[in-house]
């Protein structure tokens, strides 16, 4: 079995300010992980840079993902290889609806014509597993939705485009209960369904709950800091990033 993602010693620069530091990380096939880190820990940078946004310089280290050397690769390409970003903050597409954009993406993924029926049909299905009305698919993408829509509107992506490894910034953040728990079903669906492998950055433990959490990271100051299992989400939930921030200043 060949590697998956592993990220060595990574480090990688905005606008001249170093924002990750020798960051490595390993996720194998199927797995989940969980990134945990304080505001500003640097937990966006480093999914956009798995991403391969321009916005971020890599100036040390290297990513691999399936063996495949991809630290210098554009973002396209790499989407191509199966990775997904799903952003903190949504973007909006006037002019483009919720159903063409995600048939578009599809297309260009996978390089082939995907069949109107059978697009609608799935397309269907994986809204109604979201609970998300069907009229949302005539909707231009993500244009006067709600914070929640925006989120639900990430969660139907990830179903509908099925890539291998798929991040997930902050997905969860403010939503109610019950959108949490959609989203989590969505989650948990391309986890044991769909058989996706996850990085998942969150604050909220909840959004854990029903699913097989195989690794916990702390990212502190650009730096990995501690990593452990599942357990590791509770701790810092109960007792926050303190003792790392203490472990920073020594
Ligand atoms: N494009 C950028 N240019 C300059 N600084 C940036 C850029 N993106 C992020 N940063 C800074 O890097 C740090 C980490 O940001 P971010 O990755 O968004 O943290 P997190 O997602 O953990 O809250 C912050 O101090 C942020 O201001
Ligand atoms: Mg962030």
């Amino acid at each position: 079995m060949s590697e998956f993602l592993k990220i060595i010693d990574l480090t990688a620069r905005a606008e001249e300010k170093e924002l990750l530091h020798q960051v490595s990380l390993e996720i194998q096939e199927g797995e989940t992980h969980v990134l945990l880190g304080p505001n500003g820990a640097g937990k966006s940078t480093l999914g956009y840079t798995i991403m391969g946004s321009p916005e971020y310089e890599v100036t040390g280290g290297k990513i691999y993902f399936q063996g495949d050397d991809i630290t210098e690769e554009g973002a396209d390409k790499r989407a191509k290889r199966g990775i997904f970003l799903s952003f903190q903050n949504p973007i909006e597409i006037p002019g483009i609806t919720v159903s063409n954009f995600l048939r578009t993406a599809l297309e260009q993924l996978t390089g082939e014509r995907i069949k109107l029926f059978d697009f609608k049909k799935r397309l269907k299905n994986v809204m109604d597993t979201l609970q998300m009305d069907q009229s949302y698919a005539d909707r231009d993408l993500n244009v006067g939705f709600s914070g929640g829509e925006k989120k639900k509107a990430e969660i139907l992506q990830l179903l509908m485009l099925n890539p291998r490894l798929a991040i997930l910034d902050e997905t969860d953040s403010g939503l109610d209960v019950d959108a949490v728990k959609t989203v989590s079903k969505g989650i948990e669906e391309f986890q044991k369904k769909q058989g996706g492998s996850l990085l998942i950055i969150t604050h909220n433990a909840k959004i854990l709950e029903a699913l097989k959490v195989d690794k916990t990271h702390v990212l502190v100051d650009g730096r990995i800091v501690a990593e452990g299992g599942p357990e590791l989400v509770e701790d810092v939930g109960q007792n926050g990033f303190e003792k790392y921030l203490d472990k920073e200043s020594y």
